[in-house]
């Protein structure tokens, strides 16, 4: 069996900062209320003319560039996102253009907050094959452009920003094992109401309105610590590692009490969860690379360490993997 190792990481997030006391002037809400019920303090929210591809791109520049590899050389690339800047081209499109990445397969995949393990995953397969190299995989999003911005339980939440890493073969172990699972039945739960739908018997469109996000929050927040751990204890099953052994989980962050709810039920400190929601509040996919990029800049993550990313996002999708650092 091949090692799939990451070869290096990017991430990018927009300048423009959104703190809870900006909030507080645009719905009724409070700074306690959102610190306390999900962690976050601030976001970061793109610029009027930077699209998600524009976030993409700069995470995979630092990411070529950590990993001295020209974008020439790429072979695969993978987008995750949800809200790419049209629904043509794909973001990897854009991005392939961008870097000049002549060589490269590249397509979007579509697994919301998930989308980072997924197409790491995804991006595995192919190199586990032999089919391609090398795969620069990024998960960008920009959900802050489908929030309705008076709706008090989702616009606190989001934020923009992008993360990518190059997988290629390697000598140290990489990827140990990975565990995906998706629940359909639940996709009502967290939704993108799109504005009517264009038909030619209805040739003129009525709306003019975004697409916005609907949440039920409190009948994710349950299924989501559920599926977290378990995909947690599938992946390490399927890897052979207890958990006692693992050095860093690095979560989606979608809300700090539900990185504890998964800690109480994997019994483990939560100080072994890297958590950085605090300073992003949910970038969607680009949250949990983030994090594995922040999480290795502070060395939370050193050489020889197990390493678990697990996330969680409408769909409802969730996944899990195990790395061997
Ligand atoms: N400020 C102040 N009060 C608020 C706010 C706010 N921003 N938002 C909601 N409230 C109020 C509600 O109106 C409610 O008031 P009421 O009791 O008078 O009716 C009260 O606070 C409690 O509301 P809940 O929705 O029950 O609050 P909860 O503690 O569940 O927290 C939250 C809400 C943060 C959304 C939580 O449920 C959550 O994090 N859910 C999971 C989100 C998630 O995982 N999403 C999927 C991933 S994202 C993706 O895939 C793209």
């Amino acid at each position: 069996m091949k090692n799939i190792e990451i070869v290096s990481v990017g991430k990018y997030v927009p300048k423009k900062k959104l703190t809870n006391a900006d909030l507080e002037k645009i719905v009724e809400t409070s700074d306690e209320w959102i610190v306390t019920r999900t962690g976050i303090k601030e976001r970061r929210i793109a610029g009027e003319h930077e699209k998600t591809s524009h976030l993409a791109i700069e995470a995979a520049k630092e990411a070529l560039h950590n990993a001295k590899l020209a974008a020439s050389k790429i072979e695969l690339i993978i987008v995750a996102t949800t809200s790419p800047d049209s629904n043509f081209p794909s973001v990897a499109c854009l991005v392939q253009k961008a870097i000049s990445a002549k060589q490269a397969v590249a397509f979007d995949i579509s697994a919301a907050c998930s989308g980072y393990v997924y197409a790491m995953s995804v991006a595995h397969q192919f190199l586990l094959t032999g089919m391609y190299k090398n795969a620069l995989v990024i998960a960008a999003d920009q959900l802050t452009t489908m929030i309705d911005w008076q709706d008090r339980g989702t616009c606190v939440l989001f934020g923009d920003g992008a993360g990518a890493c190059i997988l290629a073969c390697g000598k140290r172990k990489g990827i140990l094992s990975e565990h995906l699972e998706s629940f359909g039945e639940f996709g009502e739960l967290m939704k993108v109401i799109t504005p009517e739908t264009r038909h030619p018997s209805k040739p003129k469109h009525s709306s003019g309105e975004l697409p916005y996000i609907r949440m039920r929050g409190p009948e994710l927040f349950k299924i989501a610590v559920n599926s977290m751990a378990d995909c947690v204890e599938q992946a390490l099953k399927k890897a052979k590692i207890k958990i006692s052994d693992v050095a860093c989980v690095v979560p989606h962050q979608a809300n700090d009490r539900i990185i504890s709810g998964v800690a109480r039920k994997l019994k483990i400190p939560k100080e072994k969860f890297f958590i950085n929601i605090e300073k992003y509040g949910n970038m969607s996919a680009a949250s949990a690379a983030v994090a594995l990029y922040e999480a290795i800049e502070v060395e939370r993550i050193r050489k020889g360490d197990y390493v678990i990313l697990v996330a969680f996002g409408a769909g409802l999708v969730s996944g899990a993997m195990v790395l061997k650092w």
